[in-house]
């Protein structure tokens, strides 16, 4: 049961073999909960996000699609707040479980953008790693235009503490400023304001070294065909609200900015096209460990 009234219907799935688990919730097919095989949980979720469906999940990995900005679309699209389907009974290999969920294109969504897709959001996890991809499909019969994004929301100890290191070099846009494109020059980024940035041209590996001892490394690629191949770089979006901006948010705690960040792989600084039949492949291959 939600704080603002509601609950969200949401599978669990564990290994039986390591004992880490996920939870995915069916409206906006938002990967919600990590645990690794510790038990400890690695994304970060908000104690004051709704759960009636008046609002995308606050936490996890929403899934951002066909379009990060607003317009005529609601802000960060609609695959984030659409309701999805487990795709196939969860498999589990060496300890490694894989489990997929699907969204095609229906009645809802062809009034807002009028376009046939089918996304696949595959998670694949065990002990201590985290796979995520997010598959778009065109089963229509003309090409489309899109962005896309895994809108990850990381648990860390404390924001003051932390160290993003492996962006060095790449040109970003800082959403907060209005002469906004920069060269990132430090190694590491740390953080102590409200930070909006999309660097472009990323793969990894980005580290997170959270504070004490933890590190977090995220690998990310864009791949443009159904086998892997044509791989290419890809935007990150580091997210923190910090203190006012927190405020103004009514489904996050005034205090939670302390221990979340966002590092958010996708296609954001421009838009990707899809050709009918073409498969498009985003993904994150996230390792968890200790220093
Ligand atoms: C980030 C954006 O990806 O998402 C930020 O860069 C935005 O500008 C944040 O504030 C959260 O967005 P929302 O729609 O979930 O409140």
């Amino acid at each position: 049961e939600g704080k603002h009234g509601g609950s969200l219907e949401a599978l669990e799935v564990t290994s039986d073999e390591c004992g880490a688990s996920i939870r995915v919730t069916k409206f906006g097919g938002t990967l919600y909960s990590y645990k690794d095989a510790d038990g400890e949980e690695k994304l970060f979720a908000s104690e004051e996000g709704h759960t009636d469906r008046s609002k995308p999940v606050r936490g996890g990995v929403p899934l951002v699609f066909p379009q990060f900005g607003g317009g005529e679309l609601p802000k960060h699209g609609f695959a984030r707040t659409s309701e999805w389907l487990l795709e196939d009974t969860p498999t589990e290999q060496d300890g490694i479980v894989t489990v997929a969920f699907v969204l095609e294109s229906n009645e809802e969504t062809l009034k807002i953008w009028p376009f046939k897709f089918k996304l696949v959001h595959n998670i694949v996890f065990g002990a201590s790693k985290l796979q995520t991809s997010m598959h778009v499909v065109n089963v229509g019969e003309e090409a489309f235009k899109f962005q896309a994004l895994l809108h990850t929301y990381y648990l860390i100890e404390d924001i003051s503490q932390v160290q993003v290191v492996g962006l060095k070099g790449l040109s970003y846009v800082d959403q907060l400023r209005e002469s906004n494109t920069f060269t990132e020059e430090n190694d590491p980024i740390t953080f102590e304001a409200e930070t909006d940035r999309i660097y472009t041209d990323a793969k990894g590996p980005i580290e997170i070294l959270d504070g004490k001892s933890k590190k977090i490394s995220i690998e990310l690629s864009l791949s443009t065909g159904e086998d892997g191949t044509d791989i290419k770089p890809c935007d990150a979006v580091l997210w923190n609200p910090w203190t006012e901006k927190s405020k103004g948010m009514g489904d996050f705690g005034d205090e939670e900015f302390h221990t979340m960040m966002c590092l958010e792989p996708g296609c954001v600084s421009r838009y990707e096209t899809c050709e009918p039949n073409a498969t498009w492949v985003l993904t994150q291959r996230v390792t968890f460990s200790k220093m």
